[in-house]
């Protein structure tokens, strides 16, 4: 028999949408599901990755022997992250982090008035999680996302550069069907001088594909 392709590797992985309050009731966020970074948590452990995921809100329950760490905001994202970077060999990011937050956070509920018809909301940047993770000097291997609408290989070769990351899996999410909230997904995977093309599949084959190429690349 061969060992599983990740054991003893030990994953952090981050998955779902971030969100952003703007006072008690009301918050900024998007439409992350959660479903592919689930999927690759599953499939990780499949491949006996000892794996840790960092979890925005999703209607989602954790697979099977991973470690689920729950979090709502970017900025509590982040301190998990940071919290638990050193003890591992292997990131990936799946987030979608909101890249903003508004810049204060009302104590009581906003309140409508009569004489505004508009409001101006104030948002300040969210830290980058993966690219701060890119840039510590003892790093994981670091696997990133991209979502994509147009351009896909240009802006994704660019956040692999920038991003110090290791590889990137980009999705096309102006394709019905596919990528946000959808059950299959297709996926171009680029590292340093090379690209590999996941055809479209439900998320958990996918996943599997996935963790297969980046067993292949991965470097501790
Ligand atoms: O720049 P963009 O948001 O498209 O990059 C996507 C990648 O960066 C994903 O891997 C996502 O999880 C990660 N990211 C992050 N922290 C942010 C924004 C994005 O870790 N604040």
């Amino acid at each position: 028999t061969t060992a599983p392709l990740l054991a003893g590797v030990r994953l952090l992985l981050t998955a779902g949408p971030t969100r952003e309050a703007l006072d008690p009731v009301r918050f900024i966020s998007n439409h992350s599901s959660g479903k592919m970074g689930y999927a690759i948590a599953r499939a990780a452990r499949e491949a006996g990755a000892d794996v840790t995921l960092v979890s925005g809100p999703v209607a989602l329950a954790a697979p099977q022997g991973v470690a689920r760490v729950d979090v709502e905001s970017a900025l509590q994202m982040h301190q998990a992250v940071m919290n638990r970077v050193d003890e591992c060999d292997l990131f990936i990011g799946c987030a979608a982090v909101a890249d903003y937050r508004p810049a204060q956070v009302a104590c009581q509920k906003i309140k409508k008035t009569g004489d505004n018809d508009q409001m101006v909301l104030t948002l300040v940047k969210n830290p980058d999680i993966i690219a701060e993770v890119g840039a510590l000097p003892s790093k994981p291997f670091t696997v990133g996302f991209a979502a994509e609408t147009v351009d896909v290989e240009q802006y994704a070769l660019g956040k692999l550069q920038r991003k110090r990351l290791d590889m990137i899996a980009a999705n096309d999410v102006s394709q019905s069907g596919q990528g946000f909230n959808a059950d299959d997904n297709a996926l171009t995977v680029f590292w340093q001088g090379g690209q590999a093309t996941l055809p479209l599949a439900d998320k958990l084959t996918l996943a599997r594909h996935l963790v297969a190429l980046i067993a292949r690349h991965y470097r501790p």
